[in-house]
């Protein structure tokens, strides 16, 4: 397995969230999209993941899901988000990930996330607001499943 996972940040969530999949995923490649186009012909796996703001995952991550379709479609996928609103998590999803990917993702999950009026200032509450609980889930049934 060679795992990509990729993910988009403003307030630093979706790139803990990241890390720690990491961790729990040896040899994963982890790639900022604001910093990197990933070539995805060197990853057989890829886990997409990014943070929420208006009801939409960012665009960026959008619009890699949306170009990527085909490739994607041929690689073992799962999605995660972080978001603050969990009531809004299903229609966060509809509105970001094509219809194609979600229904071929292993799955899709919210980690949680920040409040909009809040970003951790020190080390200690970066994880404030994210459930480690479903980032160890998600993985576990990840791995699982390759
Ligand atoms: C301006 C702004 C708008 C936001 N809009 C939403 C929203 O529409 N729905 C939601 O669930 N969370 C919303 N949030 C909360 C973010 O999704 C949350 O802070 C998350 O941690 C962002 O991910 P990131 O830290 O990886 O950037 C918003 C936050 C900010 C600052």
């Amino acid at each position: 397995m060679k795992l990509l996972i990729l993910y988009g940040t403003k307030s630093g969530a979706s790139k803990e969230c990241a890390k720690l999949l990491g961790e729990k995923c040896s040899n994963a490649t982890i790639i900022d999209i604001d910093h990197e186009k990933p070539n995805l012909n060197e990853f057989t796996h890829i886990i997409v993941g990014a943070g929420v703001r208006n009801d939409k995952m960012y665009k960026p991550i959008r619009d890699f899901l949306k170009k990527n379709q085909t490739d994607l479609l041929t690689k073992i996928i799962a999605c995660y988000l972080c978001n603050s609103k969990p009531k809004t998590t299903d229609d966060v999803i509809a509105a970001s990930i094509p219809e194609a990917i979600r229904e071929h993702a292993l799955e899709i999950m919210s980690f949680g996330g920040y409040k909009p009026s809040w970003v951790p200032i020190s080390e200690e509450k970066k994880l404030k607001g994210i459930d480690l609980d479903k980032i160890d889930m998600f993985a576990q049934n990840y791995l699982k499943s390759v």
